[in-house]
């Protein structure tokens, strides 16, 4: 019976399908006795057939059967039949669900294929018909399972490339990493200074951060702005980065310079793009009179506003070129002092409410 041989193709197990000769699970949703009863005496032969009354006792065989296909009721007394269909379908996406009906209207059929049936039957069922809606539902289930197969497929290489590339990134973010410390070392042996300002204006940073609720992958990056934020004094003369002395005005021209110079050093590493903004911005001021490109208040980029008030701190209590170091409510004195023309106030006022300082 050629039917039968059509019938006899797909087996799964949880999600993943494979080609093997089964008899398809049928799943009978419908509170009449009779027709329960006539729809198992005529599929017996070709598939295994559960009878279910109502929508609790299909929600059951559901969930602990492998169903390839339900026929069901449009009219059951417990529920209304399209929105068990619509249900069913939610949660059993492949399952292909062929609605039976007395009653058929042209809107209630339009309205169960919208919900993802298959197919309709009218009783009371003409064998030939019923066999034939059943042969295409499982064509149909077979197609389906197929492209999900290939999409699983398709989704497990995705997850793996995306492995494959973050195992790199992290590799190539290592490496960069210890070659900007590096850097930042080479730099410090000429001013003996800079790696460890990198690493206080990265803890103040953080903690105002922290105070002013900034997500913990945006910290992540304001840690990376803050450590590198001095990284273009690589490029600046050491005599200049080490003068104790006032900088004559050329010097402090080639000295403003280390912002752009930094995010040169940073540019060819893409990953660090976003670290950019940061540190090019660091010498900004909120009145707009800072460097390099005078940008004010919210123009200049968030983070760019914290380092360059951790900076200014840091600079005030440990530069090796001030000849004494300021307590830190006399730095408090000088950042109100300075709230809304150097600095943002909204951070100063952090940097004090929270009294800050006494953690750095
Ligand atoms: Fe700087
Ligand atoms: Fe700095």
């Amino acid at each position: 019976m050629a039917l039968r041989v059509s019938l006899y193709y797909t087996e799964f197990t949880g999600d993943n399908v494979a080609l093997k000769n089964r008899k398809p699970n049928v799943l009978v949703i419908d509170d009449a006795y009779c027709v329960r009863q006539s729809l198992q005496f005529i599929l017996r032969d070709t598939c295994n057939v559960l009878l279910a009354p109502g929508a609790l006792e299909g929600q059951f065989f559901l969930s602990t059967h492998q169903i390839d296909i339900v026929l069901l009721d449009i009219r059951l007394r417990s529920t209304d039949g399209i929105r068990l269909l619509s249900e069913i379908k939610q949660t059993y996406p492949y399952i292909e669900i062929i609605m039976i009906t007395a009653h058929a209207s042209l809107e209630t059929i339009r309205k169960a294929i919208r919900f993802g049936a298959c197919d309709y039957l009218i009783k009371p069922f003409d064998k030939n018909e019923l066999m034939s809606v059943i042969k295409n539902a499982l064509i149909q289930r077979e197609h389906a399972l197929g492209i999900k197969n290939e999409l699983d497929m398709l989704n497990e290489s995705t997850l793996y490339l995306e492995h494959l590339i973050r195992n790199a990134e992290d590799t190539m973010m290592n490496s960069s990493k210890n070659n900007m410390t590096a850097m930042l070392l080479n730099i410090d042996s000429r001013d003996g200074y800079t790696w460890s300002h990198a690493k206080r204006v990265t803890k103040l940073s953080l903690l105002i951060a922290e105070k002013m609720g900034v997500t913990d992958e945006q910290t992540q990056w304001l840690k990376c702005s803050a450590s590198l934020h001095d990284i273009g004094k690589l490029h600046i003369d050491t005599d200049i980065l080490k003068k104790e002395s006032k900088l004559t005005d050329h010097e402090y021209e080639i000295m403003k310079r280390h912002p752009e110079e930094g995010v040169k050093i940073i540019r060819p590493l893409p990953f660090l793009k976003i670290a950019v903004p940061a540190i090019r911005h660091h010498h900004e001021r909120y009145d707009g009179q800072g460097y390099p490109f005078g940008l004010q208040g919210k123009e200049i980029p968030f983070k760019a506003r914290i380092l360059a008030v951790a900076d200014a701190v840091d600079s005030m209590m440990n530069s090796p070129v001030r000849q004494n170091p300021c307590a830190v409510e006399r730095v408090e004195r000088e950042l109100q002092g300075n709230s809304g023309s150097q600095f943002d106030p909204e951070i100063v006022d952090v940097v004090i409410r929270c009294k800050l300082l006494s953690f750095f």
